[in-house]
C-alpha cells in the first residue's frame, strides 16, 4: 500500500463547533415527484425493460446533444458492456489511470484485456494526455479517461491523440453528467461515454448507468449485450403486438435497466439543470472559503466548460499542514461532518498485488493525489448553515494544523 495512510491517523480530531446532528458526505433529494413516479409504475404493472427505458434513454440523449444514448443496469455494466462490444479481449491492452473507482479497472480484466496504468494530470486529477501517449503501444485498442469530480479533465487531447492511432475512447463520465467542454455535453466528445445514476450521482435512479456512443452500430452491439444477445427484449416479447419468437445472437449478459429506474430517472433529469446550479454554487463558495489557505489547493474548473461538481475535492499539503488531508478528516469527524477520499488508487487494492508490484513508484502525481485529496459533502440539498460549518470546521482545522 505505497503512499497510503491505510486510512488511519493517529490524530484524534478537534471540536470546533457544536452539531446536533451528523452532516453525512452525500444525502439524495428525492421529492414527492420521483415518488409519484415510481408508484405509477408500479401500478402499472411494467416493472422490467419498458416504454420508461426507451423514454429516459431518448430524453437523456436530448439532453446531452447525442443520438445514440442506451440506459443500463450501472456505469460499471456499461464500462464492460462498451469495451465488449469494441471488441476487446485477450491480448488488447487497455489505458486507464490509477485514479479511480475500481469498476473502470475491472471492466478491462473482466474483458480478459491487459490494463495499462498512464498517470494524472495535476491540474485536472483525470487522465495525463502525455502520459497517455506515452503507454501506447502497437497493442493499445482503447483508452478510459476519467471525469474526476465532474471535469471533463483533457478529453479533448486525448480524443485528438487516440485518433490515428486507432485507440477507442470509452470516457468513464460516472461523474459528470451535465458538463460541458466548448458549449458541448460530455456525452457527445469521446467514441462512447459511460455515466452513473448510483444514489450519489449528479442525478440518481438508485443504481443504473448509460452509455452514450458516436455511431449507431455501437450503440445496438451495447444494448443487444447488455439483453443476453437477443433479437427482442421483453417489451418486444410480452407488449400488446409482442410475439414469444426471440434468437439469441451473440452471448450476452442482463444489464439493462428497468423502468420503475428510469421513471426516477426521467424526474431526476428534469431537475438535473437545478441541481448542478447548486453544486455549483457551493462549490464557488468554497473556493472563495480555501482559496489561499496555505498548504490548499482548491479544485480547478474548465478553462472553456463546465464542471458537474460530483465531489469537492480538496488537497492539503502535509509539508505546510502538520497531518496533512488526515487531520482535515479527524477534524470533520470530530465536528460530525462526514468525508471521503477519492480513490484509493486500483494498483493499491490487495485484489491486483501484480500491477501494484508493476507500478510501484512509477505514478507520482496519483501517490502525491492519494496523500493530500480530502473530499468534502457537496449535495444539492445541503443548507446554508451546513455549507457555513464545513467552512468554519475545514479553515479551523487548516490553520491548527499550520507548521
Ligand atoms: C469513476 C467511477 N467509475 C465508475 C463507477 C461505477 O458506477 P456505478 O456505481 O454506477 O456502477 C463509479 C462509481 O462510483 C466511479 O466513481
Amino acid at each position: 500500500m505505497a503512499g497510503s495512510s491505510g486510512g488511519g491517523s493517529a490524530y484524534e480530531g478537534r471540536t470546533f463547533i457544536a452539531r446536533s446532528d451528523f452532516l453525512p458526505f452525500f444525502r439524495p433529494d428525492l421529492g414527492d415527484a420521483e415518488i409519484a413516479a415510481v408508484t405509477e409504475v408500479m401500478r402499472s404493472g411494467w416493472l422490467t425493460y419498458g416504454a420508461k427505458v426507451r423514454e429516459f434513454g431518448d430524453a437523456c440523449a436530448r439532453y446531452l446533444g447525442v443520438e445514440h444514448a442506451v440506459p443500463v443496469a450501472s456505469c460499471s455494466a456499461g464500462l464492460y458492456l462498451t469495451l465488449k462490444a469494441m471488441g476487446i479481449g485477450p491480448g488488447d491492452e487497455v489505458i486507464l489511470p490509477p485514479v479511480t473507482f475500481v469498476a473502470t479497472l475491472a471492466a478491462v480484466l473482466h474483458c480478459g484485456a491487459t490494463p495499462v496504468l498512464a498517470d494524472i494530470d495535476p491540474v485536472t486529477y483525470g487522465l495525463d494526455p502525455a502520459a497517455f501517449t506515452a503507454a501506447v503501444t502497437d497493442r493499445t485498442r482503447a483508452v478510459i479517461p476519467v471525469d474526476m469530480a465532474g471535469h471533463p479533465g483533457r478529453i479533448a487531447e486525448i480524443v485528438a491523440a487516440a485518433s490515428g492511432r486507432g485507440v477507442q475512447v470509452v470516457e468513464d463520465a460516472a461523474h459528470s453528467f451535465g458538463a460541458e467542454v466548448a458549449g458541448r455535453r460530455v456525452g457527445g466528445l469521446a467514441d462512447a461515454s459511460v455515466f452513473s445514476f448510483y444514489a450519489t450521482k449528479c442525478i440518481t435512479t438508485g443504481d443504473g448507468g448509460l452509455v452514450t456512443c458516436r455511431t449507431q452500430e455501437l450503440a445496438d452491439r451495447v444494448r443487444s449485450l447488455s439483453f443476453h444477445g437477443m433479437d427482442a427484449n421483453a417489451w418486444q416479447r410480452y407488449g400488446d403486438k409482442g410475439r414469444w419468437y426471440y434468437e439469441v445472437l451473440t452471448l450476452g449478459w442482463k444489464m439493462h435497466l428497468g423502468d420503475p429506474a428510469a421513471a426516477l430517472g426521467l424526474v431526476q433529469l428534469g431537475r438535473a439543470d437545478g441541481f448542478l446550479a447548486r453544486r455549483s454554487a457551493i462549490a464557488a463558495r468554497f473556493n472563495e472559503a480555501f482559496a489561499g489557505l496555505p498548504g490548499v489547493t482548491v479544485p480547478s474548473a474548465p478553462a472553456d466548460g463546465v464542471h458537474a461538481w460530483h465531489l469537492y475535492i480538496l488537497r492539503i499539503d502535509p509539508e505546510i499542514v502538520d497531518g496533512g488531508r488526515d487531520r482535515i478528516i479527524a477534524d470533520l469527524t470530530a465536528n460530525r461532518i462526514g468525508s471521503s477520499v477519492h480513490f484509493i488508487p486500483v494498483h493499491h487494492h490487495p485484489a491486483f498485488a501484480d500491477l501494484e508490484a508493476r507500478y510501484a513508484g512509477t505514478l507520482p502525481e496519483s501517490e502525491r493525489h492519494y496523500r493530500e485529496a480530502v473530499s468534502l459533502p457537496l449535495f444539492p440539498s445541503m443548507t446554508g448553515q451546513e455549507i457555513d460549518d464545513v467552512v468554519t470546521v475545514v479553515r479551523a482545522s487548516v490553520t491548527a494544523g499550520a507548521r
